[in-house]
């Protein structure tokens, strides 16, 4: 989009351009990828043609494993979605390949200058034989925020590619495990490509859709977490990256998770400042239910999308069901900046309830305790149990959803 804007503003970088032939296409044996760093250009561009897609199938199907061997990303279909895009020609002919390496000239700017980001979704099989998307434009939206921030081509409204992604799982519905808590994980993944080790805009880009067959992030399942806080490190900062899916923000983050894992917990708890504000948990969206200690209402709280958080697209939705199921019974729900001092003393005071991360990969991951400055703080689960009441109850209900057991606009049905 900002290209377009730049286009329409300087109309005679379009009219300088020379014409340039299509690429070879990039799944031909050996082909140097990336294109020359001359290629990058503010040209208007043809958007993502879902009509113009080719297949090629494999020759070599793999074997499907059972749901029980699944370990989150180790196996992959048979095969993936591509889209190459250049400045000068825009989005090419989207692909359905067989799954392959990339060949890519050691100097491309990915490996350089970390031009990437990607996205996370999941098609459902659902009882009745339909396969469905949980969301997808939320996803869509997303990948263009993270494009943009990177100088990486957008989606337009997404419309496009979603209609390629269904197409692609649809494919793949042999690899759709059929039990609840499984699905098919699809890692749309969009680098720049040009090889230069100049540092400026990507002339070249390619999108990749791959699959996963996955079953419960966790091998333990739907099982309450011990956390540790972490202030030596910090996740995101204000006027940071830290609200895009960049995979620069995720390297970072695996030292401290290793620091917290040598210390006995299973993930880290991201603060933030000397307030000490709690932000995420290792990759995932954090809630807690209080109750305030003036009325003793019931309360969700999730920090405020103030450009530190990730807008997951589950946060999202848990903040949506609770608006419209936990607000009637009396919560309320709000999105705003709180301490691990608050919720060490609502601890204290039996007034915090539960805590719960949230993401794509996991839906929703009940927490039994954080340690902070030397001591645990407990969660609120009782001796046993793994889930509070509000962590079970969101996890029915969207799993509901994405399953089909309950008919809802967040499905999107593939066939
Ligand atoms: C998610 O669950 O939404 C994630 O981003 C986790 C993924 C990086 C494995």
């Amino acid at each position: 989009m900002t290209r377009n804007l730049l286009l329409r503003t300087r109309p005679s970088l379009r009219a300088s351009r020379p014409h340039v032939p299509p690429t070879t296409p990039w799944h031909l044996p050996h082909r140097p990828y990336s294109l020359p760093s001359q290629e990058a250009s503010l040209a208007s561009l043809p958007p993502i043609d879902p009509s113009a897609l080719t297949i090629t199938r494999t020759t070599t199907p793999k074997p499907i494993l059972p749901p029980s061997d699944l370990i989150f990303g180790r196996n992959f279909t048979d095969h993936m979605l591509t889209l190459e895009w250049t400045s000068s020609t825009g989005w090419h002919p989207p692909r359905i390949l067989p799954y392959q390496n990339l060949s890519l000239d050691p100097a491309t700017c990915v490996f350089h200058y970390a031009f990437e980001c990607f996205e996370g979704l999941k098609a459902y099989k659902n009882r009745d034989g339909a396969i469905s998307l949980f969301r997808p434009s939320k996803n869509m939206a997303r990948l263009n925020n993270s494009a943009a921030r990177i100088c990486l081509p957008t989606v337009g409204d997404g419309k496009g590619l979603i209609e390629l992604i269904a197409r692609f799982a649809a494919m793949e519905e042999r690899f759709i495990p059929a039990a609840r808590g499984y699905s098919l994980y699809l890692r749309p993944t969009l680098i720049g490509t040009q090889r230069t080790l100049g540092v400026g805009p990507p002339g070249s880009a390619l999108l990749f859709v791959i699959a996963s067959p996955v079953g419960p992030y966790y091998p333990t399942g739907f099982k309450a977490v011990s956390l540790e806080a972490t202030s030596y490190a910090v996740r995101a900062w204000p006027g940071g990256v830290g609200d895009k899916k960049l995979g620069a923000n995720y390297a970072p983050c695996i030292m401290p998770q290793l620091q917290a894992a040598k210390r006995g917990f299973h993930q880290n708890l991201w603060l933030f400042g000397e307030e000490e504000y709690v932000t995420e948990v290792g990759t995932m969206n954090f809630f807690v239910a209080v109750r305030d200690r003036e009325t003793g209402g019931k309360e969700l709280w999730t920090a405020p999308l103030d450009g530190t958080i990730l807008e997951g697209v589950t946060r999202d939705s848990v903040l949506a069901l609770a608006r419209e199921r936990l607000v009637p019974e009396g919560w309320a729900v709000r999105e705003r900046g709180f301490t691990m001092g608050e919720l060490a003393a609502a601890a204290d005071e039996g007034r915090l309830l539960e805590a719960f991360g949230t993401g794509t990969a996991v839906v929703v991951s009940p927490v039994r305790r954080i340690g902070w400055r030397g001591r645990n703080v407990d969660c609120g689960l009782r001796e046993g149990e793994e889930a509070g009441d509000v962590a079970k109850r969101m996890k029915e209900w969207i799993e509901g959803i994405q399953y089909g057991d309950e008919q809802h606009p967040w499905s999107f049905k593939i066939r």
